[in-house]
């Protein structure tokens, strides 16, 4: 069969799977409102926990203090960072970052994707071996596949199978990486990091910790779940993202000097793309210094997550997980598909999330809260859905 009819086939089989996606219609933002097929619908299903991504006050206040320099800030870096893009705002930030985890260096980057799928193929060899969490991130899973080291899932969440693979590797190979996300951004659960931590020191593996979901939306400061549960100075490197509660783009690890001067002149996905425009670099530092502040709103964020996890429990709902990330299960995809529609249609930009992304039968709708919800906003959720599925 021609490569074209191989691609037609495969098409028509999602579709007659209900896995064809098709890039949605999105218009205006306001707030936690978003347009979308010209109504105004409630934002859920954006990363943006903290409401900082259409925060016109802090927006003004770039615009503004930045004045006639902001017009010098080129929209471009025309460079990698190696070669003459690296403007003075990456030094700014990573010395920022470094003091504000209490670590020895800091590394900035395109974006998760560029950090997930670099750092694991620039640190290991063949003779190495990467225990990945079963629900890890795509980005994670395309790093270990790219990665010359041998590389095996271990089932989510469960460190006693952890365990259990690194009693086997042991001997075998010259060095045993674990890679999790902190807060998995489609369950919603949080990764054990103080037992993570306890299993590296005790079989000499190396920790990454992707906090993309965890950061700006756990802990005082906003470190995420590091520093939530203390383990901020242990884990050997910890990526975060600025597409998500930071309200802009990029990413950032957070390592040892050592380390920095290794992915700096090996990490392929660092060295051979353009930087960040200085713009976008300007602006990320001034959202790092302003969420330092927002410890209330994290709280706020995680009770409101409580609240409507209660609500939907009560329904009968399977809502796993215990962060802002709410999914609601609901089996088929023709389930999560209908129930996705009829929330849209009364009001809530929420959309359902289908295997593979998600285990085969547990196709959901996922709920992403921020913290410039109140509960009124959300409250009609539990009773809707019901109203759609019956009795779950
Ligand atoms: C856990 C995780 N890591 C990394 C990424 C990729 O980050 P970015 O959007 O900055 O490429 C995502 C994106 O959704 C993610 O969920």
């Amino acid at each position: 069969m021609s490569l074209v009819g191989r691609i037609q086939d495969e098409l028509d089989r999602l579709k007659m799977e209900n896995r064809f996606r098709e890039l949605p219609e999105i218009g205006e933002r306001s707030g936690r409102f978003i347009h979308s097929g010209g109504r105004r619908l409630l934002n859920l299903s954006s990363n943006d926990y903290l409401g900082l991504g259409d925060d016109q006050c802090l927006l003004g206040k770039y615009l503004g203090a930045a004045g006639g320099e902001l017009a010098r800030y080129a929209m471009t870096s025309s460079s990698s960072r190696l070669l003459t893009g690296n403007h003075k705002f990456y030094g700014e930030i990573e010395e920022f970052l470094a003091a504000w985890y209490k670590r020895q260096s800091a590394l900035v980057f395109n974006s998760g994707y560029h950090a997930n799928i670099g750092i694991l193929p620039a640190l290991s060899s063949r003779h190495d071996l990467i225990l990945c969490d079963r629900l890890n991130h795509a980005s994670i899973i395309d790093g270990c596949r790219i990665a010359e080291a041998a590389f095996r899932r271990y089932r989510h969440r469960d460190y006693d199978h952890l365990e259990f693979l690194l009693g086997e590797a042991q001997a075998g190979y010259r060095q045993v990486f674990i890679v999790t996300e902190s807060v998995f951004s489609m369950d919603g659960g949080c990764a054990d990091l103080e037992r993570l931590c306890e299993i590296r020191d005790r079989y000499g593996a190396f920790l990454i910790v992707d906090e993309a979901h965890g950061a700006g939306a756990f802990a005082e400061t906003g470190q995420g779940l590091c520093e939530a549960s203390g383990c901020t100075d242990s884990i050997d490197i910890i990526v975060g993202t600025f597409g998500k509660a930071f309200a802009s783009i990029g990413a950032y690890g957070i390592m040892s000097a050592l380390l920095r001067d290794y992915l700096v002149n090996t990490m392929r996905p660092f060295i051979f793309t353009t930087a960040l425009p200085p713009a976008v670099l300007g602006w990320s530092r001034l959202v790092l210094e302003k969420q330092m502040a927002m410890g209330p709103e994290r709280s706020f964020l995680q009770s409101l997550a409580e609240r409507l996890r209660r609500a939907l429990k009560a329904e009968g709902f399977s809502v796993p997980g215990e962060s802002h990330i709410v999914p609601v299960v609901m089996g088929s995809n023709d389930n999560a598909l209908r129930a996705a529609a009829h929330l849209q249609e009364e009001g809530f930009l929420v959309l359902p999330v289908r295997p593979p992304t998600v285990p085969e039968n547990t196709a959901r709708i996922r709920i992403s809260l921020r913290a410039d919800l109140s509960w009124d906003d959300i409250s009609r959720i539990p009773e809707i859905l019901k109203s759609v599925n019956g009795d779950p």
